[in-house]
């Protein structure tokens, strides 16, 4: 099979050489890329590095290699085209239809899809003009990944920061996988919890699960590549923040139910995948607790925690919002999972089967996804992303 055809545009900005990373991810996984700086670009990064990195020919102009009509054929023959990171120059060129250089050319002849990682200072991304540039491409079918919040050039922070490279492979790989040309989330934000929430009984000890967060990632992830505003509220999770989202962290059951309730009424969908802890010790000792010699501890007691997904389900913050559950059930999977669906009032509910064989932490899942209107989807054992897919294609159902 011939390797998928990725064309990586570059425009001038500091974040060019996070793009190296960004086509080594890609070349190691098989893909045949081509890289077409712009001019300014080759400033930050020379054509020595992206031609040795890549295997491939570089120029920036459509006069070099003109028999072989390279203006018109990089892009007609792409199988995706990625612009890591693109300039607010960029992004007003190709929102504008311009065409000065070979890149510029690449996307009006590319008509397959199309991802730009914007990269840029606060103040330049902010801008109305940049602003109305993303909308429209957006609005086309391209793929804008929300730039990262942190350090810009220099001494500044704020919002226009190139995700990490690795996280921007991960959109192109989705989006390769889909082999759609648009996303269909396009418009849509969308809220997911998850890891697992800690309740604290001293400042030095919690109770907790083995919630990796891996799911609720992976839901968030596949969202964002699908064109979706993502809120990740994440219960302690380390894992990296995927490109494009936004993350919340919190800590327990109370703190997420807050953050959830706060990002709900803007949301067209609300997915609980975070493992939130029924029960709360009723106390939480200021000091650590000692054990004292001769003397056997203290029972703990507890007390329920909110059911966040019962409330959100029972009382709409948005009227057409859809809301999804997950259910781990060990015996009487599907009927355990019915049940559950009405008991929490949710549209879609995730069930997992697990059992001493199923781990916590595993990148593989299989489930059945049982819809309020009676609907039962199997997705067989495989990526937590495919089982995020699915998900997100009920969803879409639904909101349409
Ligand atoms: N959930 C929640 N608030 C809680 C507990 C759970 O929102 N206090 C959500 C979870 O995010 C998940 C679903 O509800 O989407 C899981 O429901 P739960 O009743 O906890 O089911 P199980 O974890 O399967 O456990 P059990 O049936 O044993 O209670």
């Amino acid at each position: 099979m011939d390797k998928p055809k990725v064309v990586l545009g570059v425009s001038g900005g500091i974040a060019a050489y996070k793009a190296c990373e960004l086509l080594r991810r890609l070349t190691e996984s098989g893909h045949d890329v081509r890289v077409v700086p712009t001019a300014s670009a080759l400033h930050f990064v020379g054509a020595a590095t992206w031609s040795a990195l890549s295997t491939n020919p570089v120029s920036t102009e459509v006069w070099d290699d003109v028999h072989e009509v390279p203006h018109v054929r990089i892009g007609q023959h792409a199988d995706l085209v990625v612009v890591a990171p693109a300039t607010a120059d960029m992004l007003a060129k190709a929102a504008h239809g311009l065409a000065d250089d070979l890149l510029t050319n690449t996307l009006l002849t590319a008509r397959c899809p199309v991802v730009f990682a914007p990269a840029m200072h606060t103040e330049m991304w902010e801008h109305p003009a940049t602003q109305e540039n993303v909308a429209t491409l957006r609005r086309r079918g391209a793929l804008v990944i929300e730039p990262a919040v942190g350090r810009l050039t220099g001494v500044d922070t704020g919002k226009g920061r190139l995700p990490d490279p690795g996280e921007i492979f991960e959109v192109c790989r989705r989006v390769l996988a889909r082999g759609v040309t648009e996303p269909d989330l396009v418009g849509r934000h969308v809220v997911v919890s998850a890891g697992g929430t800690r309740e604290p009984l001293d400042p030095v000890r919690f109770l907790g699960n083995r919630s990796s967060g891996k799911q609720g990632y992976a839901l968030a992830r596949t969202a964002a590549a699908r064109g979706a505003r993502v809120t990740l509220i994440a219960a302690n999770s380390t894992l990296p923040a995927p490109a494009g989202v936004d993350v919340v962290p919190v800590g327990t059951a109370v703190q997420l139910r807050e953050a959830v309730l706060r990002a709900a009424p803007e949301a067209d969908a609300v997915v609980m995948a975070a493992a939130v802890a029924d029960f709360r010790p009723a106390a939480y000792a200021a000091g650590k607790i000692k054990k004292k010699d001769g003397q056997e501890p203290e029972p703990i007691s507890l007390v329920r925690n909110p059911d966040i997904l019962a409330e959100i389900s029972g009382d709409r913050a948005r009227a057409g919002q859809v809301i999804v559950g997950f259910a781990a059930e060990t015996d009487d999977v599907l009927a355990n999972g019915r049940a559950k669906l009405k008991r929490k009032g949710c549209d879609l509910l995730v069930v997992n089967e697990v059992g001493e064989r199923k781990t916590f932490g595993s990148e593989e899942n299989e489930a059945v996804v049982l819809g309020a209107d009676g609907s039962e989807t199997a997705v067989a054992h495989g990526p937590k992303e495919a089982l995020a897919d699915t998900v997100w294609d009920l969803v879409a159902e639904r909101l349409r």
